[in-house]
């Protein structure tokens, strides 16, 4: 370890915390030392930011200088926050609606419901209760939908902000084949967006994401100005749905017959790149995953919500097979849950319907240090090296009696995370740290 014990004093240190702690420093399928361990394990922090991680925390604890604050999680697992990269605050209260594909599902349950957060006291309520639910899974960054209303943008970034959290969040875009109260005009959307941006983007620990929800809600006027707004603010993320249902595939080839494929529309409006994040891609090509490669978009991979809604089965690995950038993501309220755990679990699932297999490491990868990648976010969370923003959960492995009946013979790290994964959920969250500061805890 880099530094002494005699360093440690108020400069360095405002806050420690001990704990067995699990944190990537690289994609495990790509090296081989590619995470890191301790068992008993002090973590450093400075005003909310990674100081150090340490080895042997008993070698450290009389050292902590004077004032500092120190938290006992000996036993638990600490790992850095859960990463979601796509979801819809919105739709909280209609997760687990009965019966429907895609396009039936978004007419009658979806839309109706979105309709609701033209008033800002509703949109507050929800907002508030989405961020809660994210703190209590675990999740310390989304990347999430509000609706096409302006005051349920400013809702969701609101929440976040009094809870620190960081959020990509945007003003869902639609000028056509949708509600009419869902609608607006290709130019009023765009005025809009250019007054949510200088607003939110880059405030705090908020990011503006361009949200076109899909190709087939949206004009090529409308797109254009995407790609415009893209070009007038550095930074902006893109966030949309791309190849999700066959007959959503069908129909965006029916709107933009001009276009080689579905992905080939965002990419002719200049809305591929870097920043942009692009759901469900289930039902892509060869050609398009060579150009989600090229460009540096990332997936959101969605398992539960493509269970859900009987979309189909993501390809792990034809995504990586052409370097694309994958998170995953609960997609909730199409997918079914708000843990990142229970995510995994379908992620697993799905693997192994298309005789593929996701280990246990690489999941937890995934859903830390490799989101963190994906969204160009890995400068600034998704593990613990030095100067990091110190978010962090604090996991019990034995929170339910078949998980301690089960880690009783699952010896080695690998077997207990694939436990975990297979069996946790929002029970196993202790504690919910952002920016260091303890946000969430299960005991209170
Ligand atoms: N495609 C367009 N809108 C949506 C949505 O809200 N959820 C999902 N899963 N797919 C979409
Ligand atoms: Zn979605």
């Amino acid at each position: 370890m880099s530094v002494v014990p005699s360093s440690l004093d108020n400069n360095s240190c405002d806050t420690a915390v001990r704990a067995s702690f699990l944190h990537f420093k690289s994609d495990p399928d790509k090296t081989g030392e590619a995470f890191e361990y301790f068992e008993d394990g002090l973590l450093i922090l400075k005003q909310g930011r990674v100081q150090m991680l340490a080895e042997a925390a008993s070698e450290w604890i009389d050292y902590l200088p004077d004032g500092s604050i120190f938290y006992d999680y000996s036993g638990l697992l600490v790992m850095p926050g859960f990463i979601d990269t796509h979801s819809h605050y919105p739709q909280t209260e209609m997760i687990a609606s009965h019966g429907l594909q895609l396009l039936d599902w978004l007419e009658q349950y979806t839309f109706p419901t979105e309709i609701k957060f033209s008033e800002r006291e509703y949109a507050d309520k929800i907002a508030t209760f989405f961020c809660n639910e994210m703190l209590r899974n675990g999740t310390t960054t989304s990347a999430v939908y509000a609706t096409v209303h302006s005051e349920s943008v400013d809702a969701i970034f609101e929440a976040a902000r009094e809870r620190d959290l960081c959020m990509i969040a945007g003003k869902v875009m639609m000028d056509r084949n949708a509600p009419e109260n869902l609608c607006e005009s290709a130019g009023e959307s765009y005025r809009q967006c250019s007054e949510l941006i200088q607003r939110w983007h880059l405030n705090g620990r908020s990011h503006y994401a361009v949200t076109p929800r899909f190709a087939a809600c949206s004009s090529p006027r409308q797109l254009e100005l995407c790609g415009q707004l893209l070009g007038e603010h550095p930074d902006l993320y893109l966030q949309s749905h791309v190849a999700e249902n066959r007959d959503e595939v069908r129909w965006v080839g029916e709107l933009f017959p001009q276009n080689r494929s579905y992905l080939d529309v965002y990419d002719s409006y200049g809305l591929l790149g870097p920043r942009s994040i692009f759901a469900h891609c289930i039902h892509l090509d060869e050609t398009d995953r060579q150009r989600m490669g090229s460009s540096g978009a990332a997936i959101a991979f969605c398992p539960t919500s493509n269970l859900f809604l009987g979309s189909g089965l993501f390809s792990l690995e034809a995504a990586y097979e052409h370097d694309i950038r994958v998170g995953i993501a609960t997609d909730v309220g199409a997918g079914t849950s708000f843990s990142m755990l229970q995510t995994l679990n379908e992620a697993y699932k799905v693997c192994q319907l298309s005789g593929q297999i996701l280990a246990p490491l690489k999941a937890f990868y995934l859903v830390t240090l490799g989101a963190a990648e994906s969204l160009y976010l890995d400068h600034r969370i998704g593990n613990f090296n030095t100067g990091k923003e110190a978010d962090f959960i604090v996991i019990d492995l034995q929170a339910t009696e078949l998980m301690q009946k089960r880690m009783e013979s699952a010896l080695s790290l690998e077997e207990r995370l694939f436990a975990l994964m297979m069996l946790g959920d929002d029970r196993c969250i202790q504690a919910t740290h952002v920016m260091g500061q303890r946000q969430y805890s299960k005991a209170k």
